[in-house]
């Protein structure tokens, strides 16, 4: 009986450690930089780009490392923001490189 009632649970864990194998590190998804850069576009236009009389600034073809700084400079709070300090606070480090390289590619 006491078998019994631990299978459950064994079995959501190896579950669990079935899906910890499959991770995001062993395949890389090809789409990543865009489908995360996807979340800017509702304010910042698709692809980066703006439509015109748009409050907010474009970031197509910003350089990487400009946009690298201002992300860093928002999350620290020295940028001042509406907004931004709060959205740049739930990227990883290397979320933000990932989505300012995908916008400075854009043109
Ligand atoms: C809800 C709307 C909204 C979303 C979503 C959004 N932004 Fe912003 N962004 C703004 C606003 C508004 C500003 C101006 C600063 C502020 O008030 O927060 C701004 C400013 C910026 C700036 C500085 C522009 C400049 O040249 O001064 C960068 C860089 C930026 N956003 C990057 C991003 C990235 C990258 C994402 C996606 C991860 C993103 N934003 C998502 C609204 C948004």
């Amino acid at each position: 009986m006491k078998l019994l009632r631990w299978t459950p649970l064994a079995l959501a864990l190896a579950l669990l450690a079935g899906a910890g194998t499959a991770s995001a590190q062993d395949t890389p998804d090809p789409n990543l930089a865009r489908n995360l850069a996807a979340t800017c576009a509702g304010c910042h236009g698709t692809g980066g780009r703006t439509v015109p009389g748009s409050a907010v600034e474009p970031l197509a073809g910003t350089d990487s490392a400009v946009l690298m700084q201002k992300l860093r400079d928002f999350r620290s709070g020295a940028k001042p923001a509406t907004i931004m300090h709060q959205i740049s606070k739930g990227y990883s480090e290397a979320q933000l490189e990932l989505i300012a390289a995908y916008f400075a590619a854009r043109k």
